[in-house]
């Protein structure tokens, strides 16, 4: 199944269940929104979940772009992505997380046909301050599927403040052989779907206070749960991965896990461009400047001749098609070039610096910091500098 397949189906799926689709927003979150960009299908509804009355009525369903730069350090492996899409649905104030999790549950096997023998799921285990979700619990030992109870991976927050919940989680089992152990042991079950009961409101003391109406906020991860229906060992091998996984190969010669980052935060880069933003030392600029200068620190430590010049235009577009943005890809890749073109020179000023007699001996973590901090020279970057 095709991931566009995929995205179709599960829309579907909930429409035929009184769901009404919305428009998915850009990566800019919402005035007053505590984060840079949009990091779950739930940010633009963020007014709607706090009571506000939305629009197009109770039931939700849409398809929301997201980056996440708290997984930065995890792209490469088989399931994170910087910039991804989320499939979400919505109940505002209607029905209950059993009724979402028995939807869910409906979906991924008789839907999508995934064997109901691969499913682990986890619920939330109550801390004291806020109740178990022992709906939750009876809705899987009722339909037969494995649940492991946590505490603190099972309540969903947005950040410090706002809404927030307990949740329920499904995996499914990407291991050779038979399933194994439960999902905090063994990360062979991949976590594809979140279902969280959007309850309370967490203020800036740190308490809690209930929502005006209980919501149900769900999130499945388009491409990790593509990519395990394609039989593929990882998201990056999915089919919307195909023309980066054609073109760039050819250009750069990468071991897998430097591609596998060459290629997210390219396209991520693409991304963000398009939806308005440049690069700069700080805010959502900063995070698009240190995803450019990672991929071009990945690709000078083999051969600094290499650049940025050489990537193919119809990447860029191929990206900004699937993402819907209306923008010149030639405008793209002159942003593109600009950065690399700043990071080459900052490159060069680093040399010079390097050249100093404070850092001929070793290098202490404060000398790291200064470079960082007042050069601008990325740790990778310094070490590679000083193997020249
Ligand atoms: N907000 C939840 C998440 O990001 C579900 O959409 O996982």
């Amino acid at each position: 199944m095709h991931t566009d397949q995929l995205a179709k189906t599960f829309v579907e799926y909930f429409e035929e269940r009184g769901h009404r689709r919305i428009t998915g927003s850009t990566l800019m979150p919402p005035p007053g929104d505590p984060v840079l960009f949009t990091t779950s299908g739930m940010h633009p509804l963020t007014p709607y979940l706090e009571g506000r009355p939305h629009p197009l009525g109770r039931r939700l369903v849409n398809v929301q772009r997201c980056l996440r730069t708290t997984d930065l350090e995890e792209v490469g492996d088989a399931t994170h992505l910087t910039v991804f899409e989320m499939l979400g649905t919505w109940s505002l104030g209607d029905y209950e997380g059993p009724l979402s999790l028995d939807w869910g549950y409906g979906l991924l096997t008789e839907g999508l046909g995934i064997d109901p023998a691969l499913l682990h799921t986890t619920v939330y285990a109550g801390d004291g301050r806020t109740e178990p979700d022992t709906e939750s619990l009876r809705l899987w030992q009722e339909r037969g599927v494995p649940v492991e109870l946590t505490v603190e991976d099972n309540w969903w927050s947005n950040g410090p403040v706002g809404p927030c919940g307990p949740d329920s989680e499904i995996f499914l089992w990407s291991g050779d052989g038979p399933p194994q152990s439960t999902p905090t042991r063994d990360d062979r079950w991949v976590e594809v779907w979140n279902h969280v009961t959007m309850s309370h409101r967490r203020l800036a003391d740190g308490s809690l206070v209930p929502l005006p109406q209980r919501n149900v906020d769900t999130g499945l991860g388009l491409e990790r749960l593509s990519s395990l229906l394609q039989g593929k060992p990882s998201v990056f091998e999915c089919d919307v991965f195909d023309p980066w996984r054609r073109l760039v190969p050819p250009l750069w010669s990468l071991d897998e896990r430097s591609l596998r980052l060459v290629c997210d935060h390219l396209r991520s880069a693409v991304v963000v461009l398009g939806d308005g933003v440049r690069p700069a030392n700080t805010g959502q600029g900063y995070v698009l400047r240190r995803l450019l200068r990672r991929v071009l620190t990945v690709l000078w430590r083999d051969d600094p001749s290499r650049g940025l010049e050489a990537l193919p235009e119809e990447l860029v577009r191929h990206t900004l098609d699937r993402f819907r943005q209306d923008v010149h890809p030639g405008d793209v890749l002159r942003v593109l070039r600009e950065e690399e073109h700043r990071f080459r020179g900052l490159l060069q000023r680093g040399r010079q610096v390097l050249t100093r007699p404070r850092f001929q001996g070793r290098l202490t973590e404060e000398d790291l910091h200064y470079l960082h901090d007042t050069h601008g020279l990325p740790r990778d970057l310094v070490t590679s500098l000083r193997d020249e």
